[in-house]
């Protein structure tokens, strides 16, 4: 499947059937999962599947998700790591959605759940031995209703949408299809792009020129945490810095990592090669938002 329909079609899943995974896909999954963390060397990023999903379940209702909504599913992968420090959370982040798009072409749901508010005595069942730290796990399974498309239309696309991030149960005028689905709208890529420094609009004829319509069009898909989509972009001659919103708040640097990760495919996609190198310590204040740059690809 082309990447840029499956970050158009991806959603996270809410509710699942109670159906179990098969043994060979989690065991399929689960060796994926372990060349991704084995490419991170001993940088500490562990995955941690958790088979007793009613457990799992029953011990964080009320306690993990949005204000306590947690998802019920037969499975979670927890995300575990050594330390907290805002690079761990940009690589973490990154790998997790590498494995999430596995999950993905197994024709399995998936949605992320924040517990990093979750109190310790209540998340010890997540934990292991290693003892170390986790502020995400993630609800995997069949999807209770399956997505689908039906028909097309020429809508003008997202424009004007609300961010609110729990609207996500209705349909929406997408730009080249009605989609019937369940998803969450997006800003549009004016409102998360910027031509030279932050605060300076792009126009879409110099997004045409540089063939980056399409990379910036899509990518705004990438899921975040309450969809708050604090990724901002800003085009340079030979390169994009990525920066974000309110760099303090750790799930901004989860919801960079992830962007990070479907920027380096979507641009893989056109042809582009390049990784994004990290960069810190380069916090900026432009009209009182508070922001940072925290990487930089090169075209
Ligand atoms: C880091 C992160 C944490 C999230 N935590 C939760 C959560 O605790 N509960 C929940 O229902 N959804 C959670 N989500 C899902 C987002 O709300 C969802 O990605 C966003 O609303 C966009 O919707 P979509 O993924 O369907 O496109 C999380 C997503 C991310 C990336």
């Amino acid at each position: 499947m082309l990447f840029r329909n499956f970050l158009e079609n991806r959603t996270s899943t809410r509710e699942y059937k109670e159906t179990v995974i098969e043994r060979d896909k989690l065991d399929m999954l689960m060796d994926f999962a372990f060349k991704i963390e084995k490419s991170y060397g001993n940088e500490g990023i562990r995955f941690k599947l958790y088979q007793n999903g009613d457990e799992i379940y029953n011990e964080l209702k009320g306690k993990a998700g949005y204000s306590g909504v947690m998802i019920k599913s037969p499975h979670y992968i927890g995300l575990q790591t050594n330390d907290e420090n805002d690079l761990t959370f940009l690589k973490a982040s990154y790998a997790m959605e590498t494995l999430l798009t596995k999950v993905y072409q197994m024709d399995l749901g998936s949605c992320w759940i924040n517990v990093m508010d979750t109190p310790y005595d209540s998340k010890k069942i997540l934990f292991d031995e290693n003892n170390k730290h986790v502020n995400y796990i993630v609800a995997i399974g069949y999807p209770k209703n399956s997505q689908k498309i039906t028909d097309f239309t020429n809508s003008d696309g997202l424009q004007n949408e609300d961010i609110e991030y729990l609207n996500t149960i209705r349909p929406f005028k997408e730009k080249k299809y009605f989609v019937d689905k369940s998803t969450s709208s997006r800003l549009s890529v004016s409102d998360i792009v910027f031509y030279n420094e932050f605060g300076n609009e792009i126009s879409q004829e110099e997004l045409d020129n540089r063939g980056l319509n399409e990379l910036f069009y899509y990518i705004r898909y990438a899921p975040s945490d309450k969809n708050e989509q604090p990724w901002r972009f800003i085009l340079k001659n030979n390169s994009v810095e990525l920066g974000v919103i309110d760099p303090q708040d750790k799930n901004n640097l989860t919801d960079a990592g992830i962007m990070m990760y479907y920027f380096e495919e979507m641009a893989k996609s056109i042809g582009y090669k390049g990784n994004w190198n990290f960069k810190q310590d380069n916090i900026q204040d432009y009209k009182g938002i508070n922001y940072t740059i925290l990487g930089e690809y090169n075209l």
